[in-house]
């Protein structure tokens, strides 16, 4: 029996009329003779009617009907009995009375029910994935996963962009992460890499003048999971020549803005506000800043530079700085709460937190003798905190006191419900730093990658003032998120081996890992940039998903395990030998998750 309608269409206009539904038994429940079963398919529920009345053999064959059995069934389409209604769901006014059924399958008991508000453990669902994946919300994750794919695709092909598919198995495409590595059995003892991002192919592409590329792109970096990170995950990688920042903003605005106007059917507004670095972590002491509320960090150094209290005022002697957030109307929580803070800090690598708690009668602060009375009204006064507000205050070296306060701003707004739902900030960061210093590697890395060009004025730097670089990358940061990075790239062959000589590698290290690249440049390679926002963490994003993995339709835990495949797994000591490689026990023994 193929089914003539699906399980969310039948309306009360289909009243009378014949119908073979096909699907899932969702729930089933008899009532004095009378068995009814929700029947549920990829588009919606349809209640199902088994009356004894109705020929014998059906209703004995419903009898055996459990959750999750795979069925057809046949009947007549009828209005619901006045008060069986349900208005909640699009075919709530009509039910199906059976008079034909076949079992295209039973089914074992699941092991956790399918609805939407069962609470279960990760394991057990991402062992049984297929189950997961048969409740609503989850479908209609991947349902605009797909919608919002495919408005990129279609915003590109306006644009001319071509899809080109580039290696996976590949070298070593270095975006800060470790390399999955694959061996080859025709070449043994060497192995491809999988592919960090297709970033060389995608500026090979540009020298071969394809002009504007993408792709939906996998990308594989073996890198400490956390909840906004996946071992494999998807880019929509895409490169232009002959370009500038400019052009690359507003073609992101254009793509943005039509995917959530299509998918969301919201509008964003565009342009998006533009920050520098240096801005952004003056302000939010942070480069992925949440513009969805307040509570900008403010800066108390010179304060504290010329007051008795000792402790900050060396801080400040050797480079240090000594910054502020008001947390509005926190004063209310309890002193458990506020002590909290302090938790949070020294978590965050600060030595301590000062707290001034301003309720209307008194200014509480642990420290305030050592303050001394003029300089905790100064404080307040530059902090602009009112009665009930909580000031957070931590004097330290810029980083770590830049990386409290952001942490601390964004773990108060989540305390203080200060965070609007439903609201998406945009904002471009720029103007970055070319280098970062690698104190524990004692050698400058790249800010973002090494393709990445200087700006021009800042070229004659590189060799001796590398901190003072600026480089041409951009972000594009999301409600605090990362959603996308990329540049303006270096396209001419001095340039790029003089960020290599900065970065510490030796030309032969160059030579054997990046040749084709410098060779490439030398066939007048054109100007050229791109960028490449993250799929998974747009989805996530977009649909308020508790965690990327929601977003994947088979992703991986923390420890970088598939529950249902098993994968990562063993292999057969025949496998290894073909390639060359041999298992030390202390490796293949470690205990799974
Ligand atoms: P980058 O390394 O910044 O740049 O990556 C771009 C975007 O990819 C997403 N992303 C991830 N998503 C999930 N899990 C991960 N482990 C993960 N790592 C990165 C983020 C990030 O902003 N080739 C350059 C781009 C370019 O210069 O054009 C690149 O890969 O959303």
């Amino acid at each position: 029996m193929i089914r003539t309608r699906t399980c969310g269409e039948l309306t009360e206009k289909a009243i009378g009329q014949e119908a073979v539904l096909n699907g899932w038994v969702h729930r089933r429940r008899d009532h004095g003779g009378l068995i009814f079963i929700d029947l549920r398919d990829r588009w919606g529920i349809t209640q199902v009617v088994f009356n004894p009345a109705q020929g014998t053999d059906t209703h004995t064959k419903a009898k055996d009907l459990r959750s999750e059995y795979c069925v057809a069934v046949k009947g007549t389409v009828a209005k619901r009995p006045a008060g069986t209604e349900n208005p909640k769901i699009a075919t709530g006014m009509i039910e199906l009375i059976a008079n034909r059924l076949e079992i295209f399958n039973p089914s074992l008991t699941p092991p956790f029910e399918i609805a939407e508000e069962t609470e279960l453990n990760e394991e057990l669902r991402y062992q049984y994935r297929y189950l997961d994946l048969r409740r609503q919300s989850n479908l209609q994750r991947l349902v605009l996963r797909h919608e919002v794919l495919r408005v990129m695709r279609r915003v590109l092909e306006d644009e001319r962009f071509i899809e080109v598919e580039t290696p996976v198995l590949t070298k070593s495409t270095p975006e800060g992460a470790r390399d999955y590595l694959v061996p080859s059995r025709l070449n043994p003892g060497k192995f491809y890499a999988l592919p960090q991002s297709p970033q060389l192919f995608k500026q090979i592409l540009m020298v071969a003048g394809f002009e504007r590329y993408y792709q939906i792109a996998r990308c594989f970096r073996d890198e400490d999971l956390r909840a906004d990170r996946q071992p494999e995950f998807t880019q929509l990688d895409l490169e232009m020549s002959f370009v500038n920042e400019e052009m690359i903003f507003s073609l992101m605005e254009k793509l943005f803005s039509d995917v959530w106007k299509e998918v969301l059917h919201r509008d964003l507004p565009v342009p998006f506000p533009r920050l520098t670095y240096e801005e952004s972590m003056r302000r939010f002491g942070t480069d992925k800043p949440d513009l969805r509320y307040g509570m900008e960090l403010i800066d108390l150094t010179p304060l504290f530079a010329e007051t008795s209290f000792q402790r900050f005022r060396e801080v400040v002697a050797k480079g240090g700085v000594v910054k502020c957030v008001v947390v509005p109307e926190a004063t209310r929580l309890s002193g458990k709460v506020i002590d909290g803070f302090t938790e949070a800090a020294k978590h965050l690598g600060a030595q301590g937190l000062v707290t001034i708690r301003l309720t209307e009668k008194e200014w509480i602060c642990p420290v305030a003798k050592h303050l001394g009375e003029e300089t905790l009204q100064r404080a307040v006064g530059q902090a602009k905190a009112r009665p009930g507000d909580l000031i957070l205050m931590v004097a330290d070296q810029p980083a770590i006191t830049a990386r409290v306060l952001s942490g601390l701003r964004e773990h108060s707004a989540r305390l203080m419900e200060l965070i609007p739902k439903g609201e998406f900030r945009f904002v471009w960061l720029t103007d970055f730093p070319l280098f970062q210093w690698d104190p524990e590697l004692k050698r400058w890395q790249s800010e973002h990658h090494p393709f990445t060009a200087p700006r021009q004025e800042d070229i004659p730097l590189l060799e001796k003032e590398p901190q003072k670089v600026r480089s041409r990358s951009y972000d594009l940061v999301v409600n605090g998120v990362e959603l996308g990075s990329g540049s303006i790239r270096i396209h001419e062959r001095n340039v790029q081996e003089a960020i290599f000589r900065v970065l510490g590698l030796e030309p032969r290290e160059v030579q054997e890992r990046f040749g084709f690249l410098l060779e490439a440049f030398q066939y007048g390679a054109p100007p050229h940039g791109g960028i490449a926002p993250g799929i998974d963490r747009l989805i996530t994003l977009m649909t308020d998903a508790p965690s990327i993995r929601e977003v994947i339709a088979f992703p991986k835990t923390q420890k970088g395990v598939d529950l249902m495949t098993q994968a990562p797994s063993d292999v057969r000591e025949d496998q290894l030998k073909e390639v060359g490689i041999s298992v030390r026990k202390m490796i293949s023994s470690v205990p799974r998750p």
